[in-house]
């Protein structure tokens, strides 16, 4: 896709994001997904000079959590204080969700009390039962299946650092986990060619991978998958790995150690990709394991700036949908 057709949309679309939910990056179209990319640009800009910007004054978020959270638990919590409004930490095991209170009832409460709801949870079921009687915005704070806030804070990190997204080559090594997902339909949404290289019986998702290809066609991106990591990463603009064994999967870490041995990111691997490669992660990385420490601690990673971009994206995310 040409990057002029992913301008800013007109004045007033961010009221067409009103009340929607967040729940996966497939449901929003290309121009909305670059609206709010740039609209979280933009709050960062704002943030950075010092201005007050208070579009949800009074607002308030509950955040339900039934995994541990660093990013996503903070930077949802700073982000909507910094926009006037606040936010309500709700681990499941403190809340009657916990002890078999259903969704359907919880969603209706909560939605009596609070703005939005940001949830991160197993099943993704979970979440789309969620949003289903909330009657307030639901936003997919990580599932199973996908991250698509990490995702859209990722993209519109290599927007800052490559001016553009349509045409990058995206690679990304490792599991078919929740964050492949969400990289791989935000790459197909942003017109970008994604490479996967998963070892034997960890490819993502073949439901995933169709609707990719699909929404790829449409845009002029594309999605390849490769058993060999050198092929995947031959030529990428962006390097991209994450954890063998995601939360839920513990149990797995030492088959996981070594189905996953040949696919590390490393200084060895990293020489296929391009002199200016962006290496990312979305963290918590495990060094020695997903990648060595010298690439994620080396010069062309931007994993931190990845993890700060967290907080203008969503800060984008809330305002354009609880505003
Ligand atoms: N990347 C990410 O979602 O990190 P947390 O698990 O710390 O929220
Ligand atoms: N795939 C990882 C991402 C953590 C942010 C997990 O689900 O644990």
């Amino acid at each position: 896709m040409m990057e002029a057709a992913l301008k800013v949309p007109a004045e007033g679309s961010a009221d067409v994001l009103r009340g929607r939910d967040f729940l996966a990056l497939v449901d929003y179209t290309p121009e909305e997904l670059m609206y709010l990319v740039r609209l979280g640009i933009e709050l960062k800009k704002k943030q950075k000079s010092g201005e007050t910007y208070h579009p949800l004054k009074g607002k308030t978020l509950g955040m339900i959590f039934e995994k541990a959270s660093t990013r996503t638990r903070v930077s949802f919590e700073v982000g909507i204080t910094q926009l006037g409004g606040s936010a309500l930490f709700l681990s499941k095991n403190d809340i009657q969700l916990g002890r078999g209170e259903t969704i359907a009832d919880t969603a209706k409460v909560l939605s009596r009390y609070v703005d939005g709801i940001m949830i991160r949870t197993f099943a993704h079921r979970n979440v789309i039962e969620l949003a289903r009687y909330a009657t307030v915005p639901v936003i997919n704070g990580l599932t199973d299946l996908s991250h698509p806030c990490q995702a859209l804070a990722d993209y519109m990190t290599v927007l800052e650092y490559k001016g553009k997204l349509a045409g990058l080559k995206v690679a990304y090594i490792g599991d078919g986990n929740n964050m492949v997902h969400s990289l791989m339909m935000g790459a197909a949404k942003f017109g970008m060619h994604m490479a996967v290289s998963s070892p034997d019986g960890y490819e993502p998702d073949a439901g995933v991978v169709q609707l990719t290809k699909e929404h790829a066609a449409q845009t002029g991106g594309s999605y390849t998958f490769c058993r060999d990591p050198k092929e995947a990463i031959a030529g990428a603009d962006v390097v991209y790995t994450d954890v063998w064994a995601s939360m839920g999967f513990e149990q797995e870490q030492k088959d996981r150690e070594k189905a996953f041995s040949k696919y590390q990111v490393n200084a060895d691997l990293v020489r296929y990709a391009k002199p200016d490669y962006l290496f990312m992660h979305c963290l918590p990385a495990h060094r020695g394991e997903e990648v060595s420490a010298d690439v994620i601690d080396g010069a062309n990673s931007i994993v931190f700036d990845q993890a700060e971009n967290r907080l203008h994206a969503q800060k984008a995310i809330m305002a354009a949908l609880m505003g």
